[in-house]
């Protein structure tokens, strides 16, 4: 079977993976991690634009896959269009769920945190205006939270006290949000920590959403006699910051990690 390809800035798009792979276990997966380009967060959004289209295009020639998943949504939110238009094969995006957790919150309080990138783009504004017009939305927007995610996966420690700073925004505001959406992909590997600093808080993200998503893409095609798939990690360049991750990537069952060539 032809693979699919996950793409993020980092290790983020591994919990998109995880939800992918938990529905299709049989699914053969190229996983690539832009670290030369990471964090996007900061990025233009030309620059990101720019390094998703390369990338996914070097990675469709190579491999040829049935479809791409663009496991990052500070990129999503302003490359989509254009890989589409690029690609000829399906091209799913993650976008902040909003509109979820706008229908899940009772006291019509809900929070977004994402990068800096994704908390200014007009993709959210208009994901706000559109699903969200009777909530406050508290944005915050933080790329020391990609870094914490990041070192985690690296087996680096974190300590609790940054999260708790990082979400004082969410409460310390007049009116807590009851549900505050993970607009990074990078968030729920540090979930546990969230959690700890807002216990009553219900976090939202998309990767169970972008999983049935890709399973009705792939038409609900489950392989009689599936093989172990094959599941390979690429960097684009060689880093020790890169090399630190190998061992999440073989925990999920990636083989070495390569450097995209
Ligand atoms: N994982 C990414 C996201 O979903 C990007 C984090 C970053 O590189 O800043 O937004």
């Amino acid at each position: 079977m032809r693979p699919i390809i996950i793409m993020d800035s980092g290790a983020g798009g591994l919990t998109v993976f995880e939800e992918i792979s938990r529905m299709m276990p049989w699914l053969p997966v190229i996983y690539c991690a832009d670290n030369a380009g990471f964090p996007y967060g900061p990025r233009s959004e030309d620059d990101v634009i720019q390094r998703v289209s390369h990338y996914l295009g070097v990675l469709c020639q190579q491999f040829d896959p049935i479809l791409a998943v663009i496991a990052c949504n500070t990129a999503s939110t302003v490359a989509l269009t254009r890989v589409r238009k690029e690609l000829n094969i399906p091209v799913v995006g993650v976008v902040p769920a909003i509109k979820t957790a706008a229908l899940h919150s009772r006291n019509k309080c809900i929070g977004l945190l994402a990068t800096p990138g994704t908390v200014k783009r007009s993709y959210t504004d208009n994901l706000i205006d559109d699903f969200a017009s009777d909530c406050e939305v508290i944005r915050v927007g933080s790329t020391r939270l990609v870094h914490l995610a990041e070192r985690k996966l690296q087996g680096e420690p974190v300590a609790q006290w940054e999260f708790d700073k990082i979400l004082e925004p969410f409460a310390k505001a007049s009116q807590q949000p009851d549900q505050i959406v993970l607009g990074c992909t990078h968030f729920p590997l540090v979930k546990g920590e969230l959690s700890k600093s807002m216990p009553t808080v219900a976090w939202v993200d998309s990767g169970e959403a972008i999983a049935r998503r890709v399973y009705s893409l792939l038409n609900h095609h489950i392989p009689n006699n599936p093989d172990q798939p094959e599941l390979q990690a690429f960097l684009t360049c060689d880093s020790p910051a890169g090399t630190r991750l190998a061992f999440a990537f073989a925990q999920r069952g990636f083989g070495e990690l390569q450097v995209l060539q």
